[in-house]
């Protein structure tokens, strides 16, 4: 650190002290301009989505011969509300599915493709029409990133060796050959691939120590193309695991890329969720305590990795993330099914705050998922369609997508649920390729409107501001069939600027984005 930097950070902390034994809660965030270095990578605004219930059929896959309009099989309303969004990146097909699916069963004419039971969601007919032909087109028509997981649970090496051939070979070959028969001339060139999902539970139950060999043995003969290669994390406190698969890979860098971590949000427990639109307070605050959990878990893995891989090459992937509630009543339990409120709005941008403060390990985020499933963007019912307030958080903080993250302090009340608290406020902040600044908030609390001032130094003065604002009436509004919408984004204007200082009144339950610019 350069001396001016040491002075900046010291003034900061000499500020913070001096409030503190002040005894006051002045809400406060210094947002520092000019020491930003990592860039967010838009893939952290990434999504999933797995053959689970209606999120493939129904959500994205109508089929050609469908009433709904679509293209090639894709609903056209689903492609036209994904665009705003601008999403980056698509895993896929699971989840707990990828560790059953073997992907011959889902190309060539799809009369001819056999029909399978879905194992894990609700034991239900996969009939195969929705395979790799039709990811990719839905990829290339989104112009998004693939991310596709092998079969690892259930699966052999042949099978994800010849996969990853048989989409980005341009050699001659039974796979290229097959491909070609298939209608597509030219490989796609995918990326992304994680070997396995879950790999200590529903991906096969394995050890550390057994899953670090075989992710090795995939990897090293999944290799058409330069691959990002993502082993699998174990459950979101397993340490150990991180430290098995780190210390087992580190001498194969050209092998592992990316190193997966699952995260949900499940109110209390796996096995004491909550409604996802029936609750009460204690059913929110705890949400959000759980939520915040996701801050010190990442930096527990990423420090974990920084022994390991000093030189920050391997990427953190939550390649799962988000709340998950009970099913709305009536629907199939396998499914997954749940509304999303202003609940959900609020988790998404705690989410999304704390990657893109984490950025320089967190690589990339994977939303679970995209429509009708879990914490969705949409919800699908026959021709129907619906944005929830989790689509419009991403819709707001896409200005972040490739953008400098600006690192800030920050300072601020608590907010109190019986004897319990968690921070009032998340915020992140970045600097776009257009030296405009965005600075991200949201206040957890769903009873009180917390002012807070905001400092932006290290930056020439701003000539213009503003601002937007997703909330609702109540802490569990949310948008339905057939009824305006409660949640989306409106402009926002209750905060003053002058000379780089903003004071703003945030609302309750609320998420906000400020735009700063020349
Ligand atoms: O997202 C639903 C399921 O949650 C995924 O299939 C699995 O990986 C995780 O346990």
């Amino acid at each position: 650190m350069n001396k001016f930097l040491q002075l900046v950070t010291l003034l900061c902390f000499v500020m913070f002290i001096t409030v503190a034994l002040a005894g006051e809660t002045t809400n406060r965030i210094i947002v520092n301009a000019d020491l930003g270095k990592e860039q967010i990578s838009k893939h952290i605004y990434g999504h999933f989505a797995e053959h689970l219930g209606n999120c493939i059929y129904g959500g994205f896959w109508v089929g050609e011969d469908s009433p709904i309009p679509n293209t090639r099989g894709i609903r056209n309303d689903v492609l036209e509300a994904m665009r705003e969004i601008k999403p980056p990146v698509i895993r896929w097909p699971g989840g707990c599915f990828a560790d059953t699916y073997h992907w011959k069963d889902g190309i060539g004419p799809r009369a001819n493709r056999p029909s399978i039971i879905n194992t894990n969601w609700g034991g239900v007919t996969e009939d195969n029409s929705f395979g790799t032909h039709e990811f990719l087109d839905l990829c290339e028509l989104l112009e998004c990133e693939p991310y596709i997981c092998v079969n690892v649970g259930s699966g052999t090496v042949q099978e994800a060796a010849e996969w990853v051939e048989y989409i980005n070979s341009d050699a001659v070959s039974p796979m290229t050959e097959l491909r070609k028969k298939n209608g597509r001339e030219k490989p796609w060139n995918v990326k992304y691939w994680a070997v396995g999902n879950e790999s200590w539970g529903c991906g096969g139950n394995m050890t550390p120590e057994y899953y670090a060999d075989q992710f090795k043995r995939y990897a090293t003969y999944m290799n058409a193309g330069r691959l990002y290669k993502v082993a699998s994390g174990g459950t979101d406190p397993d340490f150990a695991w991180t430290r098995t698969v780190m210390q087992k890979t580190q001498a194969y860098p050209n092998l592992i890329q990316g190193y997966s971590f699952h995260y949900y949000s499940f109110c209390r427990g796996w096995n004491d969720k909550s409604s996802a639109i029936q609750f009460n307070e204690n059913d929110w605050f705890n949400t959000m305590k759980v939520t915040w959990v996701v801050d010190e878990r990442l930096r527990q893995h990423s420090s974990i990795m920084d022994e390991f891989d000093p030189n920050n090459r391997i990427g953190l992937i939550a390649d799962e993330w988000g709340n998950w509630f009970w099913v709305e009543p009536g629907t199939n339990p396998g499914f997954l099914y749940q509304q999303n409120t202003v609940r959900d709005a609020v988790t998404a941008a705690l989410y999304l705050n704390i990657f893109n403060n984490q950025c320089r390990r967190v690589k990339m985020a994977n939303i679970a998922q995209t429509i009708n499933v879990l914490q969705a963007m949409l919800l699908t019912k026959d021709n129907q369609i619906v944005k929830t307030p989790t689509f419009y958080v991403f819709k707001m903080f896409k200005v972040h997508q490739d953008a400098t993250m600006l690192p800030l302090d920050i300072q601020c009340e608590d907010y109190k649920f019986e004897k319990e608290q968690v921070p009032a406020v998340s915020a992140s902040a970045s600097r776009d390729a257009q030296g405009k600044v965005h600075i991200s908030l949201a206040n957890m609390n769903p009873n009180k409107n917390i002012e807070l001032s905001i400092d932006v130094r290290g930056a020439a003065k701003f000539a213009k501001s503003a601002g937007e604002i997703i909330t609702g009436p109540a802490m569990n509004s949310y948008n339905d069939f057939g009824k305006p919408e409660q949640v989306n984004i409106q402009a926002f204007k209750d905060f003053k600027i002058k000379d780089n200082s903003l004071v703003i009144n945030l609302p309750s339950k609320s998420v906000v984005t400020l735009e700063l610019s020349n």
